[in-house]
């Protein structure tokens, strides 16, 4: 079954669009990351998923409803989402459980149904014995415990998470992402977690979706995005790729024979014979053994730094001295000349 759909979303605002005829589908049950720089629109396609904007073109259908189109506008309280923030938004005057319970009354439930519920949705996140405390009694993970109980009490169809864990300290940060991702296992809710964080949504996310400048630049899983990313946008942003420029000269195998200068090279990739780039991070780098064999890349060190166990190089490859990373056991001088094999790499093709 379907998650969400978003099939040619649009909205700008002012003259400038913050989301560009985006189409996506989402299984039912996935962990969905929204990934992308500040300002490419992530927040936005979160409001109208919620409701809180509307499009100016393009449907979004929840389930089997669609819920805003030509003609349709379903309210944020009729799509039975939920919804936390960065910032938490508690009720300071109101208990912990006052807090949880507050969005259950006025939809006709027991109060025994919402006692319930509220000692549910506070069991899953692990404060039960918090629920007399107040806001300010909480550390900031705490709080933002009770934001994620107070919308999984609603059981949402769908939890759209913006930036949860951007306001905590790194040790809360990691403790909380493996909570959302047992929570996500036990409540088997489509979870939509915006976030600016590479590393954050390649750790938790089934599915991530990359936007720049309000336009998908690829939706995979995160193996997939990581191994196999479709633009420069993504290669960069993701795992901190770096591309040098390549001339692809045929297929070579289930990969591509490409030349950088004098070296050739078979590595995977998906381009046509012509120009394009070939995607590296360290991980696919190592220093060639003896000198400058005839498969190695050229480079020169520019810096070394200690990093725990080994060092990392700062290496200025070829004429155009594309800076890449790569480790080795031992320091090297500035300007010393090394000789980089491609173990991975990923080729895909360059516009002209
Ligand atoms: N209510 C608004 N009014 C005017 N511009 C907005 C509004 N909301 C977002 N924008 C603009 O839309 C773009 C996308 O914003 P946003 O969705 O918040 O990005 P992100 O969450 O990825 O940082 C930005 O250029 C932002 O300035
Ligand atoms: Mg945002």
């Amino acid at each position: 079954m379907v998650g969400f759909r978003l099939d040619g979303l649009t909205k700008s605002f002012g003259g400038a669009r913050a989301v560009d005829g985006l189409r996506l589908e989402v299984a039912d049950g996935a962990f969905l990351a929204l990934l992308g720089p500040s300002g490419c629109g992530k927040t936005t396609v979160l409001r109208l998923l919620a409701g809180l904007e509307r499009p100016d073109a393009g449907t979004i259908t929840i389930g089997d409803r669609m819920v805003a189109g030509p003609g349709t506008f379903v309210e944020p309280e009729e799509r039975g989402l939920g919804m936390v923030f960065q910032s938490y938004a508690l009720w300071p005057h109101m208990s912990v459980a006052g807090n949880v319970s507050f969005a259950l009354h006025g939809k006709g439930l027991s109060a025994a149904e919402i006692a319930a519920r509220t000692d549910e949705a506070l069991a899953l996140v692990g404060l039960q014995t918090r629920a007399a405390a107040r806001p300010h009694q909480l550390s900031g993970g705490q709080r933002q415990r009770v934001a994620l109980a107070r919308s999984l009490a609603l059981r949402p169809k769908l939890l759209l998470l913006d930036e949860p864990l951007a306001n905590l300290d790194p040790a809360l940060r990691t403790g909380l992402a493996t909570e959302f991702r047992r929570l996500h296992a036990e409540t088997r809710t489509t979870f939509v977690f915006v976030t600016h964080d590479q590393a954050e949504a390649l750790a938790l996310a089934t599915t991530i979706a990359v936007l720049e400048g309000g336009r998908l630049q690829q939706c995979a899983a995160p193996e997939e995005l990581w191994r196999r990313p479709a633009s420069p946008a993504v290669a960069r942003f993701v795992g901190d790729g770096r591309l040098l420029p390549v001339d692809v000269l045929g297929r070579a195998g289930t990969g591509v024979e490409v030349a950088l200068g004098p070296v050739r090279l078979s590595v995977p990739g998906d381009a046509p014979a012509g120009p394009g780039w070939l995607c590296v991070r360290r991980q696919g780098l190592a220093l060639s053994e003896a000198g400058s064999p005839e498969d190695a890349l050229p480079g020169t060190v520019r810096t070394s730094r200690f990093e725990g166990g080994a060092y990392c190089h700062d290496v200025a490859i070829g004429g155009d001295g594309v800076p890449v990373e790569v480790h080795g056991p031992v320091s090297l001088a500035p300007g010393t000349p090394v000789g980089l094999r491609v173990a991975d790499g990923w080729v895909i093709a360059r516009q002209p």
